[in-house]
């Protein structure tokens, strides 16, 4: 009796099996489906990639396989895109086809099932959204009211979010949003605002105290343009092009979403000749782009000077398809506004009134990196010798 019930499960096991390869090989024929490692029924390149599906080693992946390929997790498509070319298509060209972002039931229970902004599919919901979350924060207005909380350290008022909360409760009371949208916007925030920012300071500070050199060179345009111990501010930011630099530089050797948010496709698209079916997700290997040595010089060394010599044009905001910590296009980063004038004061202050230096005994701070699908931080928190300066 036993022995008849496992006939029956072999051989149930080995139809489906059968069922998957002669599905799998006719969804092969009816589509032209990017290059990638050979997938294997129900798994697909699971066994194969593991699931640390980092900017690294997708960067190992694209050397083999070429600037757009395909791996199968389970029965979803990974597409990923690792030229500044295929970028601009995914992100600008075809950035309605591409603009929507995936699910899954973690995101669903986060997000609840996107109605937030963040990971909410293009359409009316992500308009509306998008236009109540970032009118507040980018008038002019409330920019001026943060650079003052920033510029004098006995925090002012909270005016500058109480405004921004008020917007967006105004937009809840006219029936604009409900109150869960509220809530996940708020909750948006806290993911894709602070988290990012305060890693990028982190990995500034890092940089600035393993390259005492390029310190100095800073402190020294600080002192020249505002004065010795005149505390800079946000307008300040424009006359100090090497501050400028070192944030850039930062944000392209630690760039904190080194694949930017993942995108989607809602119908069958079509991508450098391949077809992209419904429902894949697309990672766009952004960091990859900024640490090709076929598009920068050397770009393993932290070296602001690019930024005002060879690279002068390029800027943060996605002008170049070749540098887009922010992305480009319809989902990129609305906070930009914000977090490169944060970054700078920031940076800019710390810089004016200390010396950062690394821990008595040691030459170095250790900068090794954890990176995983959604962020790159420094693997180690290290404790720094902050040197106020005389002036
Ligand atoms: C250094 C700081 C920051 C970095 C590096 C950064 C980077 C990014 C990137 C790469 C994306 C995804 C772009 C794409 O998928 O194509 C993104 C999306 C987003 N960021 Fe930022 N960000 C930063 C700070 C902020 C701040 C300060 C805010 C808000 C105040 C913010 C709000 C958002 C939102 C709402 C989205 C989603 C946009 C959408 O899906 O339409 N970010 N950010």
């Amino acid at each position: 009796m036993d022995l008849l019930l496992l006939e029956k499960t072999l051989l149930g096991l080995f139809l489906s099996v059968v069922l998957a390869i002669a599905i799998s090989k006719l969804r092969g024929k009816r589509f032209k489906l990017p290059p990638g490692p050979l997938p294997v029924p129900i798994f697909g390149n699971w066994l194969q990639v593991g699931d640390d599906l980092n900017h690294r080693n997708l960067t190992d992946l694209a050397k083999k396989f070429g600037d757009i390929f395909l791996l199968r997790m389970g029965q979803r498509n990974l597409v990923v895109v690792s030229s500044p070319e295929l970028a601009k298509e995914v992100l600008h060209t075809q950035g309605v086809e591409f603009g929507s972002r995936t699910r899954n039931v973690v995101f669903d229970i986060f997000t609840g099932k996107g109605q937030d902004m963040v990971f909410t599919v293009y359409g009316e919901h992500w308009r509306k959204m998008r236009r109540i979350m970032t009118v507040p924060f980018f008038t002019n207005k409330n920019l001026r009211l943060l650079e003052s909380k920033l510029a004098n350290t006995k925090s002012t008022t909270n005016e500058g979010l109480k405004c921004a909360i008020d917007h967006i409760l105004d937009a809840q009371q006219k029936g604009e949003i409900n109150e869960d949208n509220v809530l996940y916007i708020v909750e948006n925030i806290n993911v894709a605002a602070i988290e990012t920012t305060l890693w990028s300071i982190e990995w500034g500070i890092a940089e600035l105290v393993n390259h005492p050199e390029i310190q100095r060179k800073l402190r020294n345009e600080l002192d020249t343009v505002l004065g010795p111990g005149v505390p800079i501010t946000e307008p300040d930011t424009q006359k100090l092009p090497y501050l400028q630099a070192v944030v850039k530089e930062t944000l392209r050797l630690r760039m904190t979403i080194p694949l930017l948010v993942p995108h989607m496709n809602l119908h069958d698209a079509k991508l450098a000749g391949y077809d992209i079916p419904a429902e894949s997700k697309i990672l766009v290997n952004a960091w990859w782009l900024a640490n090709n040595p076929a598009n920068w010089k050397n770009p393993e060394e932290f070296r602001p000077e690019r930024f005002l010599e060879e690279e002068s044009k390029v800027e943060a905001n996605g002008n170049d398809f070749k540098y887009l910590p922010f992305g480009a296009g319809r989902r990129s980063c609305p906070g930009i506004i914000l977090a490169l004038p944060i970054l700078g004061i920031t940076i800019g202050r710390l810089v004016q009134n200390f010396e950062l230096l690394p821990p008595p005994g040691q030459s170095k701070l250790d900068t090794s990196e954890k990176g995983g699908q959604f962020s790159l931080h420094i693997l180690k928190h290290s404790t720094i010798v902050v040197k106020p300066r005389v002036f």
